[in-house]
């Protein structure tokens, strides 16, 4: 298959590539390499797969609706992950238009190009997020989800209802999934991981956001499972569906950092302040749905990811210097 990934040098969308590409498709990843975070990291994330003859990497930037096309031209895609974002709560509060384009903007183009070509069935990022102040844990897709708590969730959410015009008015097969608290190797800067294990090997305190804030950490390798499940999904239904992928059980952040600390052999110094009003304090996912249509099955529990964690960070050229355990750091 010829798949496109937007945001592919990213996080999530790094590792959806490697497993394209490892199940032997034809990859274009279109990303923009933007600066709300290090770039140089998602350098790092794309080195091996460019060496791979079935890799292509286009610098675009998607909300340019001419450069969207131009990749959309050159790849000729069978389906298309979306995934290029503007991701991350707090910093949406601050510059609420990056979001509107990226997010609203950016997805429309990119949505548009599917519909031009027929129909090209989409992947479509979205978020736990969503879900606002709308539901109680476990979150399930059927709820209105209209009371977004931050300009990222209502980007997001945003979105969504233009991917379910789309579907309505032309057709377009389209899978949203709202993802959970993604985590593991190349996971990023801004999030929780990668915070608290520089704090823990800098011996700084670290900042927990309420007592009883709990996530459902997602194992990247899982989400990966999720998305080319959908991917599938989308092709062969050519149907529209929000899926939850996630899991079903929170885990308190407190619990995270005892992990970490653990793993890391050091001593956790932790200041509990306020939860942000941006964000809920507990999230979690009913995959029922994604369980039964797209073959959805997390396997990867905490105590496991914190270890591969843990291990990329320390072993993998890809890590940055700042998330290396000091001996490591010297050589
Ligand atoms: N990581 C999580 O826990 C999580 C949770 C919920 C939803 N998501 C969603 O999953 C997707 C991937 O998230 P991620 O964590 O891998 O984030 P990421 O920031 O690592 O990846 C996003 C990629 O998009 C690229 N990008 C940003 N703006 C762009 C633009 N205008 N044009 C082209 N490329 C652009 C970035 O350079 C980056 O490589 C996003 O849609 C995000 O909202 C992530």
């Amino acid at each position: 298959m010829r798949v496109l990934v937007t945001g592919g040098a990213g996080f999530i969308g790094s590792h959806v590539a490697d497993r394209l590409l490892a199940r032997g498709d034809e990859v274009f990843t279109v990303d923009s390499f933007d600066d709300y975070y290090d770039p140089e990291q998602k350098r790092r994330n794309v080195r091996a797969a460019s060496a791979n003859a079935r890799y292509r990497l286009i610098e675009a930037d998607i909300s340019d609706a001419a450069a969207v096309e131009r990749a959309f031209d050159t790849a000729r895609p069978e389906a298309v992950v979306h995934l290029a974002a503007r991701a991350g709560v707090r910093a949406s509060v601050e510059q609420p238009l990056a979001y509107v384009m990226t997010n609203e903007v950016g997805g429309l183009h990119v949505l548009e190009a599917c519909r031009r070509r027929g129909g090209v069935p989409i992947a479509f990022a979205s978020t736990s997020s969503v879900y606002g102040a709308s539901s109680e844990p476990p979150f399930r897709e059927d709820v209105a989800a209209d009371r977004p708590l931050s300009p990222y969730a209502a980007s997001k959410r945003a979105s969504e209802l233009m991917v379910h015009a789309y579907h309505h008015v032309h057709g377009q097969p389209a899978a949203i999934l709202r993802f959970f608290t993604v985590y593991g190797p190349r996971g990023r800067p801004d999030m929780a991981f990668a915070g608290f294990t520089r704090a823990l090997l800098e011996r700084r305190e670290l900042r927990l956001h309420g007592e009883a804030t709990a996530r459902a950490f997602t194992f990247v390798d899982d989400i990966v499972d999720g998305v080319l499940g959908a991917i599938g999904w989308a092709a062969r239904t050519r149907a529209l569906g929000p899926f939850n992928l996630g899991r079903s059980e929170p885990v308190r952040v407190r619990r995270l950092i005892e992990l970490l600390a653990a793993a890391l052999g050091v001593e956790a110094h932790v200041r509990v302040v306020e939860l942000g009003i941006s964000e809920s304090p507990v999230t979690a996912a009913c995959v029922d749905r994604a369980r039964a249509e797209l073959g959805y099955d997390p396997k990867v529990p905490l105590e496991l990811g914190v270890e591969r964690w843990c291990d990329w960070c320390e072993r993998s050229e890809e890590a940055p210097a700042w998330l290396r355990p000091a001996s490591r750091a010297r050589a």
